[in-house]
């Protein structure tokens, strides 16, 4: 159910993009990029993974991440970001407040990160 939601989203993205007017430049009219994070109770990626979602670059705003689970570590796969997405400890994106990590673009940007996931933006 958790992975058919991601799906959906995936889905609804890509057809976003289909929707964008022929005159519009090719950057805008591909797929937006996405990464696939999965939140696992262990803090290494181990075990039944508990919930999931997509960070979507289609913003420059903060966005909060949403997980209720009680997660220990998230892995990211499928990376075609073309930005670095900078993901912070606490929500609200702050500057100068608790600690973040960067996921950098395409497949290096991927793997097992054992930080809470409160919010996220592209920098
Ligand atoms: C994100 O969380 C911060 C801190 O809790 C809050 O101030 C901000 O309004 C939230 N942003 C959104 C878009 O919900």
């Amino acid at each position: 159910m958790q992975l058919t939601n991601a799906l959906a989203s995936l889905i609804l993205l890509a057809a976003a993009g289909v929707k964008a007017a022929p005159g519009t430049p090719v950057q805008e009219r591909q797929a937006t990029p996405t990464v696939y994070a999965q939140f696992f109770n262990g803090g290494g990626c181990q075990g039944p993974w508990l919930d999931d979602t997509v960070f979507a670059q289609n913003t420059n705003d903060c966005v909060n991440n949403t997980i209720s689970a009680n997660y220990g570590s998230t892995f990211f796969s499928g990376n075609t970001l073309t930005r670095t997405l900078r993901l912070y400890e606490l929500s609200g994106c702050p500057v100068n407040q608790g600690r973040f990590f960067d996921l950098v673009p395409g497949q290096q940007g991927t793997g097992c990160f054992a930080q809470h996931i409160g919010s996220a933006k592209f920098v």
